[in-house]
């Protein structure tokens, strides 16, 4: 079963770097971001961890907790590490999942056969505090992910949840937003008394509310 947007995330109990952890007792209150990748001690993947520990400041700031998955082991994790500590400047500050009996991979629908049989896919889960899933992303094992566009998203995501707004194409933190379809013009005027520009009826524009 796919896990969709809207879902709630999926539990779990799982062997990790940093011990056994339970998922949502893990995430406590915190936003979250699990993400799958295909294969210890291959390239794309060693960059794509060593460029998530590098951030990882910027998801803490952010009050979100972050894991890594792959159907190696822990102890094939622990071997790689030092490999990407070494190569990536950053030691993995960051718990990695080992799953080798693809519990929580088939959980997730990690496993696209069609693309590979037996190895994981690039998922990416962003996961609310209500433990709620609010980003879903999949990329083929031959494409590093964006992280940067991760963070992004999280932005968004937390915009949106405290006002009533959306953000337009390639939105970043600090820009314009927008005035969710579903609020009319007077109940607009009581969320946003500095007003907005109508571009449109169906398209206000407003500075991004703090
Ligand atoms: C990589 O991380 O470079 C990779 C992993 C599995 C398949 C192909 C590439």
């Amino acid at each position: 079963m796919s896990v969709r947007l809207g879902d709630v995330a999926p539990d779990f109990t799982a062997q990790t770097t940093q011990g056994e952890i339970k998922f949502h007792e893990w995430l406590g209150d915190s936003w979250g971001v699990l993400f799958s990748h295909p294969k210890d001690f291959t390239p794309v993947c060693t960059t794509e961890l060593g460029y998530v520990a590098k951030i990882k400041p910027e998801f803490d700031k952010r009050n979100v907790k972050v894991i890594g998955l792959s159907v190696d082991s822990v102890e094939s994790h622990e071997k790689w590490e030092s490999d990407i500590g070494e190569t990536q400047g950053t030691p993995v500050n960051f718990p990695m999942i080992g799953d080798p009996d693809r519990n929580v991979s088939n959980l997730y629908d990690m496993i696209h056969p069609n693309a590979n049989d037996t190895l994981t896919v690039r998922s990416v889960f962003v996961i609310g505090p209500d433990k709620k899933v609010k980003l879903t992303i999949t990329y083929p094992a031959s494409t590093g992910r964006n992280f940067d566009e991760v963070l992004r998203v999280i932005d968004s995501l937390q915009l949106t949840a405290k006002f009533k707004v959306a953000t337009p194409a390639n939105w970043k933190d600090g820009s314009d937003v927008i005035i969710g379809a579903a609020v009319s013009d007077d109940e607009a005027k009581t969320l946003f008394p500095g007003g907005w520009k109508t571009v449109k009826p169906y398209l206000r524009v407003l500075p991004q509310p703090k």
